[in-house]
């Protein structure tokens, strides 16, 4: 008796939930509407994982302006690093009627059924810079080579470390200067890295790229990682958060450095993560060196930290370009084109195409991949160059043009 009641109740109450979830799921998507929003032209829906981190809303200006000046109609928006929000602003631009889909993902695992609604609408799928998993709802991928962004950090270290050489970096001019601020311990270095976000497919690449690249010298005993923290899990930092880079580059230097240990790199693979080692390094790190701090980006605050010599390096994607690269796939796409090795020597952008690598768990996707390049202080003129950052009124620290 008594459990038939628990039964019912559990019954009602799923009841309950569900009706709730229905109703806050209409709520929520009211802001689609149930017919072509667009009716002349074509409709470019772009969905940024959000406007919050610097890079997404750099992607999302550049991607807008880009497109709009190429004469589409543009549907931007921004999912708050939120997944569900995020499948919900797929249903919004699909129920909008885009004639294209341009997505960044929060979780690359996520979007699987709202990607379904996607195809059976006829609308083709880019997957923007982060490869989205397990649906062969997507078209396209367009990004940077990204395990060759992870083994430029360590390759950068490596020959700052006087231990590689790679003449990839003859354009840096600073990599075969010595450093007087590293030096051996015991004739080996100790290594530390930060890995990104497990939700996003890049951040296994940049840490794949990263370690595979110092796994001979860890072999041999001349890198070191003190802290034990070998794996990407043990790396991991959700969200690319700072903060939590910051606490668990803390509790590192807590743990292992305290006793004078001395700390040589931290290869922190994106910028937001770089920006918490650089914290925690000033706040509890007391040897007498600065450990080298590698990043991925391009941040104002990182930029900065390269200029007052807080962050030795960061791996630079032009974001501007991969735009421009998005439009001219698109622009052949959308005109009934198959995209494929035929278009690379068209595109404005050097990019290589890659129809082997990027294994979604459900289809090889064709994939158009541009190159990263390493920025130091010595090197730090080409952003500006670039058309992409612009000097402050002191000519001492860079300014986005973006206006973040
Ligand atoms: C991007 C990086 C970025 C990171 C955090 C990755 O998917 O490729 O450029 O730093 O996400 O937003």
């Amino acid at each position: 008796m008594i459990n038939n009641n628990t039964n019912i109740s559990k019954t009602s109450i799923r009841k309950h939930i569900m009706l709730l979830l229905i109703v806050l799921l209409m709520i929520n998507i009211s802001g689609c509407a149930s017919k072509k929003l667009y009716p002349e032209g074509k409709t470019v829906g772009i969905a940024m994982a959000s406007k919050s981190i610097e890079r997404w809303s750099r992607d999302g200006l550049f991607l807008k302006e880009k497109f709009e000046s190429a004469g589409y109609n543009v549907e931007l928006r921004y999912s708050n690093s939120d997944s569900y929000q995020q499948n919900n602003d797929i249903e919004c631009l699909i129920a909008d009627g885009v004639d294209v889909l341009i997505v960044c993902a929060v979780d690359g695992d996520a979007l699987t059924q709202t990607l379904k609604n996607a195809q059976y609408a006829q609308i083709p799928v880019i997957s923007y810079d982060r490869l989205i998993m397990n649906t062969d709802a997507v078209d396209y991928y367009i990004s940077f080579d990204n395990y060759e962004v992870g083994c430029l950090l360590s390759e950068y270290t490596l020959q700052k470390f006087a231990l590689a050489s790679f003449d990839k970096f003859d354009y840096l001019n600073d990599v075969n200067e010595f450093d007087e601020n590293i030096e051996t311990q015991d004739g080996a270095y100790n290594v530390e890295i930060i890995a990104g976000d497990p939700a996003d497919n890049n951040a296994r690449m940049f840490f794949g790229g990263a370690y595979d690249t110092l796994r001979p010298y860890i072999e041999s005993g001349v890198i070191k990682i003190p802290s034990g923290k070998m794996t990407f899990e043990q790396n991991a930092t959700n969200d690319w958060s700072t903060d939590l880079a910051y606490q668990n580059m803390q509790d590192t230097l807590a743990s292992y450095y305290g006793d004078g240990t001395r700390l040589d790199a931290i290869i922190a693979n994106n910028d937001n993560t770089a920006l918490g080692a650089a914290q925690a390094v000033s706040s509890d790190y007391f040897g007498n060196n600065y450990p080298l701090i590698t990043g991925q980006d391009g941040n104002i605050a990182n930029l900065r930290n390269i200029i007052n010599g807080k962050q030795a390096m960061t791996v630079y994607k032009n974001v501007q370009d991969e735009a421009i690269v998005t439009v001219e796939l698109v622009k052949a796409l959308l005109s009934g084109k198959t995209l494929d090795e035929s278009i690379i020597d068209s595109l404005p952008i050097e990019c290589v195409f890659d129809n082997k690598s990027y294994d979604n768990g459900k289809k090889i996707v064709d994939s158009f991949l541009l190159l990263p390049t390493v920025i130091t202080k010595n090197n730090i003129q080409t952003l500006v160059d670039s058309g992409n950052y612009r000097w402050d009124e002191n000519h001492e620290y860079l300014l986005s043009l973006t206006g973040d």
